[in-house]
């Protein structure tokens, strides 16, 4: 490892870890990600994969299988499986968000059209699947489709409740916990059980994977209020303007009185927005320490995956799967 660990992020280090691991991953990911019938699917892969993203659901599995000691090469597959399961879900989601901007680029349903970015993300689905059967494990095949299911679940939940005054920290943890976390927690899972690593062990992997992925989305919904479009790659008040109740506006709502209860009414139930209604909602946050409350629970979530780590082997992986619980959500503190 030659980074300096002073220097550079937990992500970075897994990377610098992981390289051998990661650059195979990668390759595999390029050779799949073809076609050779339909030149669209190329087209609007290359743009997204090129652009990189951070890698952590692939790293998370190649770590969990290091691990637990494993020597085989199949967590090569699953890796490069959960990172096409993970940007096909980019593909329809930036579609259902009307999101113009992921990982620093023009979304693909913008550069392209919507048409593409769904079928294009159907493929990238049934790829993630003939690489994960390659394995011949049914038990990972188990947890993935079981992960494939649950993330479409849970952006159908948001589709109901994003919009809903009503929608309270129980049904946004339920959206979270199916959105965002059941990948981390299978990425994390299917490494130990490819492993063939005790059933103590892959239960702590899959309550890293869970406690992480809520720490993140937590954070990432923070950052959409507070964050800087150069380092997100997103545009910030993107929730706000796709009238999405996140957990700052849940407890900014839950405090407010009955004329910022209509504001809330008017621009999140209704869609009804102004000039100026972004900075009069991030002045409410702030008014009912929202901004602050939730990233008290983000660093929550943190310590709940610190705490998993426990019963893992003592490794530098370990360590670097803590620091990695930090710094998900140092991105906002
Ligand atoms: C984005 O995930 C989707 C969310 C769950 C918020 P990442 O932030 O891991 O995306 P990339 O792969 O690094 O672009
Ligand atoms: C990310 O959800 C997509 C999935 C986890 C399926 P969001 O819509 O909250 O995240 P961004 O902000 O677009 O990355
Ligand atoms: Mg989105
Ligand atoms: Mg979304």
């Amino acid at each position: 490892m030659s980074l300096d660990k002073a220097e550079s992020k937990p992500h970075e280090q897994l990377a610098a870890h992981l390289a051998d691991g990661m650059e195979a991953v990668n390759a595999l990911i390029r050779a799949r990600m073809t076609s050779r019938h339909a030149p669209r699917i190329p087209e609007v892969t290359a743009h997204l994969v090129e652009a990189g993203g951070k890698r952590l659901r692939p790293m998370l599995t190649l770590a969990a299988a290091d691990l637990c000691g494993y020597e085989g090469e199949h967590h090569l597959r699953l890796a490069a499986t959960v990172e096409f399961i993970h940007t096909a879900t980019l593909l329809h989601d930036d579609v259902v968000d009307e999101s113009g901007q992921r990982r620093g680029r023009p979304t693909a349903n913008l550069l392209w059209d919507n048409k593409s970015s769904v079928l294009v993300g159907d493929y990238l689905f049934s790829r993630a699947f003939q690489l994960m059967v390659e394995t011949e494990n049914l038990r990972v095949l188990d947890i993935l489709a079981n992960a494939s299911a649950t993330i479409a679940e849970g952006e159908v939940l948001q589709l109901t409740a994003a919009q809903d005054l009503a929608t309270d920290e129980d049904i946004y943890l339920a959206v979270v916990r199916g959105k965002t976390a059941a990948l981390f927690a299978a990425a994390c899972q299917v490494g130990g059980v490819i492993a063939g690593a005790e059933e103590a062990r892959v239960q702590a992997l899959y309550d890293y994977g869970d406690a992480l992925g809520v720490a993140f989305q937590i954070a990432d919904d923070l950052l959409d209020y507070q964050g800087q479009a150069q380092s997100t790659g997103k545009n910030v008040g993107d929730d706000f303007r796709e009238r999405k109740l996140t957990l700052p506006v849940i407890k900014a709502v839950a405090q407010a009185d009955p004329e910022e209860r209509a504001f809330w009414a008017r621009t999140i139930e209704k869609g009804q927005q102004e000039a100026g209604d972004l900075d009069h909602a991030i002045a409410l946050l702030h008014r009912h320490g929202a901004l602050e409350a939730t990233r008290a629970d983000a660093l929550a979530w943190a310590s709940k995956a610190k705490h998993a780590l426990r019963a893992l082997p003592d490794h530098p992986l370990r360590l670097m799967l803590t620091e990695l619980a930090d710094y998900v959500v140092a991105r906002v503190t």
